[in-house]
């Protein structure tokens, strides 16, 4: 992305007061696909700063769960937790605070994402983790 567009979301974020450019991204592909409707509930695996969670409990009002290794200020009506999905402890954290889930995830290394650098989608190591959750959820 282009860097004067890159800081028009930037700034857009800023001033409508979510955490990341990338709520703008889910809201995007939310207009095209309706992947999140009314009522659902929603989990984003890795997802400080949250971004995704203001738009998902905006879009859904329904149970709303973000995990990620690092730490995730609270939003109103939003559950966090703190952990790596890698672990089976937080597997079943996540199985036990929700119900056949629409999974949202965009992870990328913590270490990358704090040096600002954007790196990797979802490693594919991290799939079966992934579907674990909505299948024996
Ligand atoms: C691009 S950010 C997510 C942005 C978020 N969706 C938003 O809208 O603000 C990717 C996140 O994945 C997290 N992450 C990477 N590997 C993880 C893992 N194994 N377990 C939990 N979180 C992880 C990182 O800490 C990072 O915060």
């Amino acid at each position: 992305m282009p860097r004067d567009r890159r800081d028009f979301f930037y700034r857009k974020a800023k001033v409508e007061g979510y955490r990341s450019r990338a709520a703008f991204k889910l809201k995007q592909i939310n207009e095209k696909f309706k992947i999140i409707k009314k009522g659902d509930t929603v989990v984003d695996l890795g997802a400080a700063p949250g971004g995704w969670l203001q738009v998902a409990k905006e879009l859904s009002g329904g149970k709303v769960l973000g995990v990620d290794i690092l730490p995730i200020d609270e939003i109103e009506g939003v559950d966090i937790i703190k952990g790596d999905i890698r672990l089976d402890t937080t597997i079943e954290k996540i199985k036990e605070k929700s119900k056949r889930p629409m999974l949202l995830s965009a992870m990328l290394r913590p270490t990358f994402q704090e040096a600002g650098v954007m790196t990797m989608p979802v490693p594919l190591t991290l799939l079966p983790r992934l579907l674990s959750v909505q299948e024996r959820s």
